[in-house]
């Protein structure tokens, strides 16, 4: 059995710096367009208080709206948002920054994440390409504009490469992660060097739950096949980022509290052959077709 030390989507991991961060969150990536603010006033209204969303999903205008509809304060909510590729660099990070600002109409950032590493196989000069927007950020983070800042899919050389140069070290890493694909070694190194993991698609985009292990391991705990999800992340001490449209599905997603999954379900699930993978790694990925 694995306890964790949470029993309730409110309760926080401490981020590197002292920030704190509510251990689930609403993930808003393809939701389709109109229907996000509805989806993120209605996501508040179930219980979150952490909403992930990132420039290039094109709907920052609108998870603003769903914040404002909430009615809540400001200082009660957590936003965090992500730089997109074609804005690498410290003066177009600087200026990408002030954009998503704008957007979600805030005047700062919970967290602000590098969506995706600069790789070797897109410049020779990655390293540098990283370290030039991560300086941005940590300006950014100085002026009060961030509360926290972090990376997305970044791999142990992207980390490595980056701590060589930062002097704000990165607070975050969000990889996709859900049963079947968890990047143990990606997981491991980054929670050894202080980074809370956050999952992407913790569902698997809704491929995985359709599972029959998964429904197996559901039905035995009374639960279902997406809250066994949300709970395996927090389990591994990974942060969950589940989206749901459905306002009840949204509920559902957050009473993951009352069960605990043995070690050999956790085991079932980690090695639950793979579906619901994304395909987007990287080094792999062109750097402009992935979100
Ligand atoms: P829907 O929006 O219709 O609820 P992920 O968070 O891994 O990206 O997965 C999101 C997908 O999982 C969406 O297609 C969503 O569909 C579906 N989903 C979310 N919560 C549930 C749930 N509790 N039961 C079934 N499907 C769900």
């Amino acid at each position: 059995m694995s306890q964790i030390p949470f029993s309730s989507p409110r309760d926080t991991f401490t981020l590197v710096g002292g920030v704190k961060i509510p251990c689930i969150g609403y993930g808003t990536w393809q939701t389709a367009p109109g229907m996000t603010a509805d989806c993120v006033a209605a996501a508040i209204d179930a219980g979150y208080t952490h909403i992930d969303t990132a420039w290039v999903y094109g709907n920052e205008p609108e998870v603003g709206e769903g914040v404002r509809r909430s009615g809540r304060a400001r200082e009660s909510l957590f936003i965090t948002t992500k730089h997109w590729v074609t804005e690498r660099g410290y003066e177009k990070t600087k200026t990408a920054i002030d954009t998503s600002l704008k957007n979600l109409g805030l005047d700062y950032l919970d967290l602000y994440l590098i969506h995706w590493p600069c790789v070797e196989k897109l410049r020779p000069d990655w390293a540098e390409v990283n370290g030039d927007t991560w300086r941005a950020f940590e300006e950014a983070q100085r002026a009060g504009k961030l509360r926290a800042v972090g990376v997305s899919n970044f791999q142990e050389k992207h980390l490595r490469a980056l701590f060589d140069v930062c002097s704000i070290r990165p607070a975050v890493n969000q990889i996709e992660f859900h049963p079947g694909y968890t990047q143990p070694e990606t997981v491991r190194f980054t929670q050894e060097h202080g980074m809370v993991a956050e999952a992407w698609s913790p569902l698997g985009s809704g491929a995985v739950l359709k599972a029959p292990v998964l429904g197996e391991i559901a039905a035995k705990y009374g639960k279902s096949p997406a809250q066994v999800c949300v709970r395996f992340a927090l389990e591994h001490g990974v942060l969950p980022l589940p989206k749901s449209t459905d306002p009840a599905r949204m509920a559902a997603n957050l009473d993951v509290f009352d069960f605990e999954l043995s070690a050999e379900d956790r085991a079932r699930l980690t090695n639950l052959t793979p579906s619901g993978f994304s395909t987007y790694l990287p080094e792999d990925a062109p750097a402009d077709a992935i979100a």
